[in-house]
């Protein structure tokens, strides 16, 4: 048990939960920790260290090597591998699938485990992902899952690759993110779902502003 408040937002992919995450973080002055990216990093570095996808003992010791930082610039997250920015780089569909594979193998997640507690530091920390209310942070005071459909989380991911400049497809989009729903959901560990206690917020119909505002009053309720 820790003293330094956490507040999770588990959910699937494209829910809102970074963008809802990171404005909470910002306003409280809190740390922020985006466990996708670490799961998408070492994805990442397997590829650039010709590491197969399914090689479990390989992947587990570069998660337990794995050279990365992570700072916030310009409200921006910069994740940096091994000295070279590959913030750009992790956000694509596919690397998104790549760590979606990796994420499935326990023993890299057991790897991963206490490098995503070490986030916990004063005077708290807004973390988003699949396990951080079920896995990482059980005892956090605050746990929120947010979900949508979907074809809204698809439409939402189309927009945001766009604005960053990265071409996609809305039909494949789809395709991909319920592909990726379904080997999270289904994997043996720390699949997705809500932990227990958590504000579960569908957002399909709501705007950023109106999921900000029902998970701060649930905040600060508790
Ligand atoms: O959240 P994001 O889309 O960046 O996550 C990429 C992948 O990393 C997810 O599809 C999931 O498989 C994995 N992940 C996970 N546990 C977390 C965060 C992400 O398994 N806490």
């Amino acid at each position: 048990m820790s003293d330094i408040p956490v507040l999770t937002i588990d959910g699937p992919s494209g829910s809102g939960k970074g963008t809802i995450a990171q404005m909470i973080a910002r306003d409280l002055g809190w740390h922020y920790l985006d466990s996708g990216a670490i799961y998408r990093v070492l994805a990442q570095a397997a590829l650039k260290h010709n590491i197969e996808l399914d090689d479990e003992i390989a992947l587990t010791d570069l998660a337990q090597t794995l050279d990365v930082s992570f700072t916030v610039a310009g409200g921006e997250l910069k994740v940096m591998l091994e000295g070279q920015d590959v913030s750009l780089l992790i956000r694509s569909e596919t690397a998104g699938n790549a760590a979606s594979r990796v994420a499935a193998l326990p023993p890299v997640r057991a790897a991963l485990l206490q490098r995503q507690r070490d986030f916990r530091t004063m005077p708290g920390l807004v973390t988003d992902g699949r396990d951080m209310g079920t896995v990482v942070f059980p005892d956090a005071p605050f746990k929120v899952f947010l979900t949508a459909s979907a074809e809204e989380r698809a439409q939402r991911r189309y927009k945001q690759l766009k604005q960053k400049g990265i071409e996609s497809n809305l039909s494949d989009l789809i395709a991909e993110i319920s592909e990726r729903d379904r080997r999270d959901s289904e994997r043996k560990v720390a699949p997705l779902r809500p932990a227990e206690g958590a504000l579960i917020l569908d957002s399909t119909e709501l705007g950023i502003d109106a999921v900000y505002k029902q998970v701060s009053a649930f905040c600060a309720d508790r």
